[in-house]
C-alpha cells in the first residue's frame, strides 16, 4: 500500500492535543474532518487535517441509517478504535451518541469508554446549558470535551427536521448563552452547526475557545465537514453548507463496472496478476492424475 503523499503538516508527526487545538484560537484555521475507520482516518491524517472526528454521522453515512439516533455506544467505540489506528498527528475526537450522556454518570462511563477502549484523545457531545454538568464532570475527570451547539442532529425530532438554528434575535441570544456556558464548563472547542454567519461571528468574538463551523460561514476559527460529503460518497442529500471536493462515488462505480467487464471478457486477471510454476515443475504437474466428476 502506498503512503507516499503526506502533507507537510502531517509529515511533522508530533501528535496534536486538545490544548494545542485550543491554542489555535484566532491563529491558523483549524481543519477538522470526520472519519470512521482506518482508511478514512489515515487519508485525512496524511492530508494534514488537525482534528479527526469520529462523528455519530457514522449512523447515516456508513451504516445507512435514517438519522443519528440509533447508533450505539459499542458501534462508536468500535469505529473510534479503528480510526485511531490511522491517525498519527491529528487530534482524535470520539462522538458521544444519543442518550449516552443523558446523566453525569452515563457521561463519565461512556466518555471513559471512548478514551480507554476507543483510544480517543477527546470526546464531543451535543447541547449547551443542559449539558454543562456533563462537560464539567468529564473535564474534571481528564476527558477533554468538544461541545456542539446550533443544529444538533440528536435533537432532530425536537427541531422537526435538519433545520438551521439561531435565525431570530431571541434564538441567537440563546445560542450565544449556550456557547458561553459550554466554554465556562471547560470545553476546549465548540462546533457551531447550521447557524447564520452573523451569529457565528458574534460567538467567535465572544469566546476564548475555538469555534469550529459547519454551515456557520467562514468567520469561525475552523471548519468541519463529513468525509463522505467532501468526497461525494453520500448518496441521499447534500446540505447547503457542503462542497463536494471530489466525486469518488461515481469514480468508484466506474472502477467496479470496469472490473466486472474485464472479468466477463476474461481480460482480468492478466499475466501480471497470475502465479506461474517454475518450468521444471510444469511437466511433473501435468502427470498428476486428477479424479474428475465429469461423465
Ligand atoms: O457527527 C458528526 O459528523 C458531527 C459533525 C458534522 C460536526 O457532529
Amino acid at each position: 500500500m502506498s503512503t507516499k503523499k503526506t502533507s507537510p503538516a502531517a509529515a511533522q508527526a508530533k501528535p496534536l492535543t486538545a490544548p494545542d487545538i485550543q491554542a489555535m484560537k484566532g491563529g491558523d484555521k483549524i481543519c477538522c474532518m470526520t472519519a470512521y475507520d482506518y482508511p478514512s482516518a489515515l487519508i485525512s491524517d496524511q492530508a494534514g487535517v488537525d482534528v479527526v472526528l469520529v462523528g455519530d454521522s457514522l449512523a447515516m453515512v456508513v451504516l445507512g441509517m435514517e438519522d443519528t439516533l440509533s447508533v450505539t455506544m459499542d458501534q462508536m467505540v468500535h469505529h473510534t478504535l479503528a480510526a485511531s489506528r490511522g491517525v498519527k498527528r491529528a487530534l482524535l475526537v470520539g462522538d458521544m451518541p444519543f442518550m449516552s450522556y443523558a446523566t453525569v454518570d452515563l457521561a463519565l462511563k461512556n466518555g471513559g469508554r471512548l478514551m480507554a477502549e476507543g483510544r480517543a484523545k477527546a470526546v464531543k457531545l451535543e447541547g449547551g446549558l443542559p449539558v454543562v454538568p456533563q462537560i464539567e464532570a468529564l473535564t474534571a475527570a481528564g476527558v477533554p470535551v468538544m461541545a456542539h451547539v446550533g443544529l444538533t442532529p440528536q435533537h432532530v425530532a425536537k427541531f422537526g427536521g435538519f433545520k438551521a438554528q439561531g435565525k431570530s434575535a431571541d434564538a441567537a441570544r440563546a445560542l450565544i448563552e449556550d456557547a458561553q456556558a459550554v466554554e465556562a464548563a471547560g470545553a476546549f472547542a465548540v462546533v457551531l452547526e447550521a447557524i447564520p454567519v452573523e451569529v457565528a461571528a458574534l460567538i467567535t468574538d465572544a469566546l476564548t475557545i475555538p469555534t469550529i463551523g459547519i454551515g456557520a460561514g467562514n468567520v469561525t476559527d475552523g471548519q468541519v465537514l463529513v468525509y463522505h460529503d467532501v468526497l461525494g460518497l453520500f448518496d441521499r442529500f447534500t446540505p447547503k453548507f457542503v462542497r463536494r471536493f471530489a466525486e469518488l462515488g461515481e469514480a468508484s462505480r466506474e472502477a467496479i463496472e470496469t472490473y466486472c467487464a474485464e472479468v466477463r471478457r476474461t481480460t482480468f486477471p492478466g499475466d501480471k496478476n497470475t502465479f506461474y510454476m517454475p518450468e521444471g515443475e510444469v511437466a511433473q504437474v501435468r502427470k498428476i492424475k486428477v479424479k474428475t466428476k465429469k461423465k
